[in-house]
């Protein structure tokens, strides 16, 4: 098991959902987002480095048939098949670093909150976006949320990369056009808080 795979099935080996920063029990910016697209339901949806999160059992409730989940960690991704339940069958699960990712359908909906800061070193981020461009569909679309130029360095004791909305246009520019950015601060399950900066793009 390479490093950062191990880092990441210890933390979902030893950490409750509510002993993680980033656990939120609503992402609402994020389903604010995807409801404004009011994409179709049958519409290929991933949510990259999902983890823990409830986003694509919130999805799936409000109707959504082809939902994917890609996490690094396989315990995450156990704990999240336990949370759906029944509903299992219906979402794909890729245990995959994303950037070995090799999708076989493109995406009318990429998602990724907090996972994409983890890359640090340049060929890690031109690997993600060569990835994007190729895995998301003409006029599909994509959010990227990050911490902000506010917000925290590292997170789960790794370094990660703040971005601006500005940052993100740009490192994003070949392939996709940005629609809109907000700035959210989002409130840990310990009380302290973490700024990130949300951004929707469409795929050019
Ligand atoms: C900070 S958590 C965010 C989880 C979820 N997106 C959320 O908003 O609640 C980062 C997630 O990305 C996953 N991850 C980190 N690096 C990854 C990589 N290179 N490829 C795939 N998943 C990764 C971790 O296992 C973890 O579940």
């Amino acid at each position: 098991m390479n490093d950062i795979k191990h880092h990441w099935e210890g933390v979902y080996n030893t950490k409750t959902d509510q002993e993680v920063s980033w656990y939120q029990e609503t992402p609402v910016a994020s389903l604010n987002l995807i409801n404004e697209l009011k994409l179709n339901k049958n519409y290929n949806i991933i949510d990259i480095g999902g983890g823990n999160s409830n986003l694509t059992g919130y999805l799936l409730k409000s109707g959504y048939t082809n939902l994917a989940i890609l996490d690094i960690s396989s315990k995450a991704l156990e704990r999240t098949k336990a949370k759906h339940g029944q509903r299992i069958s219906t979402i794909h699960y890729i245990t995959s670093n994303v950037l070995d990712f090799e999708p076989y359908l493109k995406y009318d909906l990429w998602h990724d909150r907090a996972t994409f800061h983890f890359l640090t070193k340049g060929e890690e981020i031109k690997k993600y976006v060569n990835l994007v461009n190729h895995a998301v569909k003409h006029g599909g679309y994509m959010i990227i949320a990050t911490f902000s130029e506010s917000g925290p360095k590292r997170c789960s004791g790794l370094d990660i990369t703040q971005y601006s909305a500005e940052k993100l246009k740009d490192v994003f520019k070949d392939g996709f056009k940005l629609i809109k950015s907000f700035e959210d601060t989002h409130q840990t399950p310990f009380n302290t808080t973490q700024d990130f900066i949300y951004t929707l793009f469409q795929k050019k």
